[in-house]
Parts: structure tokens; C-alpha cells; sequence
């Protein structure tokens, strides 16, 4: 595909997709305000959970769950327990010892609004925040299994954040290899937990949590590769966050070891990879919105 026939961010009822949003924050924020916190601990998770973020894993997450047959409400717990993990491994990895980052979502870095021993605690607080989220707002029958969802797909982030900041990996490993591993881990982890726990949510059976996983695996590591390619196309004006770092700390980055022209052929393909596994379920609302995001990833700019 050229760049002119590529179609633009600008094509998709991106407002209607991601509707689900105020919502979701509306309930991240009143659970939060519902948990006994210090102030300035609150104050902390409020500024970064509260503060901006294209909220695309708890919009999966609902959108997965409406596409198996079920509603919104259904999703909502996992929507913002993903959102708050997701939110701690942004707060982790802006820190000093990890990617030193000044910026995220527009505005300085927890650490830099803060400082670093409260950016700690904060992170450390919104990974076991959801977990307590869950284990109190889920059906009993429901709730281990999310809870087990969660977990797995928080611990391969974490392992991910390993591969990328001190990586490990035995020497006859190919780069390419090196690379998928880094980036399914790091980031693809919580986004195909996000479209599971929504697709588990709305009560789906194996065959239709099967094409739910793999819709969700493709667009887990697509969503890295763009990260990957928008930090070298982009200016950090325009991503509320630091462009050229991956090239300044020397990562493992799709277009540093394919180059750019084959990692936008791979975006293509993970593109692809993903419709497959929608075309597995009978249409509706929620396969169409899936459908839609996926696109609508694939050509984010920001
Ligand atoms: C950024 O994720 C970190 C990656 C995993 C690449 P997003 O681009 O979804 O960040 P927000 O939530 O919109 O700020
Ligand atoms: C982010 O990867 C992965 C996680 C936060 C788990 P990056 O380090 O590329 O994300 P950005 O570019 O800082 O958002
Ligand atoms: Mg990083
Ligand atoms: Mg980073
Ligand atoms: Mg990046």
C-alpha cells in the first residue's frame, strides 16, 4: 500500500468507537475515590490515571465483550483494571532507571510532577489496585478467572520491560526473534488480555474466545510496531511524549532491525491477521467496532 492510498486516522468514526470512555473513567475514578488512600498518594494516581491516554485497552475490552453477545456493564470492571496496569507500567517505565522520560500524555512525567518515590509507590499501588477491583466487582465464578487473565498478562509485561531494558537472550537467537519477544511481552501481553477478559466477560465460549485471542494477538504486537515507527516519524509535540528516544537509548525497535518500509508491511499483515479472527464470529456491533479500532490502529498517528 502507498502512503496516499493508506487510509487516515481521520476516516474512522473514532468517536463512536471509543464512546465507552467517559464511562470508564467515571468508574476508575469513583472506585479509586472509594479506597481509603494517603492524600498525596491519591492525588498521584489521579494525575496519571485521570489525565488524558487514548484509553484503547479498556475500549477493546468492552468492544470484545459486546462482540461475543455482551453488554458494556459487563466489561467495565476488567475495562479499568487494564487501564490501571496499563497506567503503572507507563509510570515504571518513564522513570530514570528505565526509558528517563521528561514527558507522557502531554504533560511531565509522574516523577517529574512528583518525584521519583512517589512514582514507585504509585505504580506499585495501581498494579494490585485492580486486582481488588475484580476480586470485589465480578461475579464469584468469574472473578479467578479474570484474576488469573490479569496476572499472567501483567507478569509477561513485566518480563517484556526485562527483554527491552535488560535483555538476556541466549546468543543464537535470531534478531528478528529477539524482537517478537520483546514486543508480545512488553506490549502485546495486555492487549490481548484486554480483548479476553472482555470476550470472558461476555460469557463467550471457546470457539468464539479463540477468535477473539487471535484478533487480539495480532493487534497486540501491531500496536507496538506503529509505537515503534511513530517514534521516529512523529515529534514529541504531537505524541505528548518523548519522539526519538528508542533511537537515543539504542532499542530493539521494529524499523531499527527491518527497517521502516517492511515494518509497515508487517503492520499490513498483523492488519490482516486480525480481521481473520473476527471473521470467525457472527457479525454485529461489536465485531464491526473491532473491526474499525484494528484500522483505525494501524493508521493511529499519535
Ligand atoms: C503507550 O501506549 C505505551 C505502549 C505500550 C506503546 P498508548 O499509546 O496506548 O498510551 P496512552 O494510554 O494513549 O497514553
Ligand atoms: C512501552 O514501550 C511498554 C510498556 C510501557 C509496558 P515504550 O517504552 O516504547 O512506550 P513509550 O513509547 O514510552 O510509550
Ligand atoms: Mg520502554
Ligand atoms: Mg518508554
Ligand atoms: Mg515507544
Amino acid at each position: 500500500m502507498t502512503d496516499a492510498s493508506r487510509p487516515t486516522a481521520q476516516q474512522f468514526d473514532l468517536e463512536g468507537i471509543l464512546a465507552p470512555t467517559a464511562a470508564v473513567d467515571a468508574y476508575m475514578a469513583k472506585f479509586v475515590d472509594s479506597r481509603p488512600l494517603p492524600r498525596n498518594l491519591h492525588a498521584a494516581i489521579s494525575y496519571s490515571l485521570l489525565g488524558g491516554g487514548k484509553r484503547l485497552r479498556p475500549v477493546l475490552c468492552i468492544r470484545a465483550c459486546q462482540a461475543v453477545g455482551g453488554a458494556q456493564d459487563q466489561a467495565m470492571p476488567p475495562a479499568a483494571a487494564i487501564e490501571m496496569i496499563h497506567c503503572f507500567s507507563l509510570i515504571h517505565d518513564d522513570l530514570p532507571a528505565m526509558d528517563d522520560d521528561d514527558m507522557r500524555r502531554g504533560r511531565p512525567t509522574l516523577h517529574k510532577h512528583t518525584n521519583e518515590a512517589m512514582a514507585i509507590l504509585a505504580g506499585d499501588l495501581l498494579n494490585c489496585l485492580p486486582f481488588e477491583l475484580i476480586a470485589s466487582q465480578l461475579p464469584a465464578d468469574l472473578a479467578g478467572r479474570i484474576v488469573l487473565e490479569l496476572a499472567t498478562a501483567t507478569n509477561d509485561m513485566i518480563a517484556g520491560q526485562v527483554y527491552d531494558t535488560l535483555p538476556d537472550f541466549p546468543a543464537d537467537m535470531s534478531p528478528l526473534h529477539r524482537l517478537q519477544t520483546i514486543h508480545r511481552n512488553k506490549t502485546g501481553a495486555l492487549i490481548r488480555c484486554a480483548c479476553r477478559m472482555g470476550a470472558m466477560c461476555g460469557r463467550a465460549d471457546e470457539q468464539r474466545l479463540a477468535a477473539v485471542t487471535r484478533y487480539g494477538e495480532a493487534i497486540g504486537l501491531m500496536f507496538q510496531v506503529v509505537d515503534d515507527l511513530l517514534d521516529i516519524t512523529q515529534t514529541s509535540e504531537h505524541l505528548g511524549k518523548t519522539a526519538g528516544k528508542d533511537v537515543e537509548q539504542g532499542k530493539m525497535t521494529y524499523p531499527s532491525v527491518m527497517g521502516i518500509d517492511a515494518s509497515r508491511a508487517e503492520v499490513t499483515r498483523l492488519q490482516a491477521e486480525a480481521h481473520a479472527g473476527l471473521d470467525a464470529l457472527p457479525d454485529n456491533e461489536g465485531v464491526r467496532m473491532l473491526r474499525d479500532l484494528c484500522d483505525y490502529m494501524a493508521v493511529r498517528s499519535k
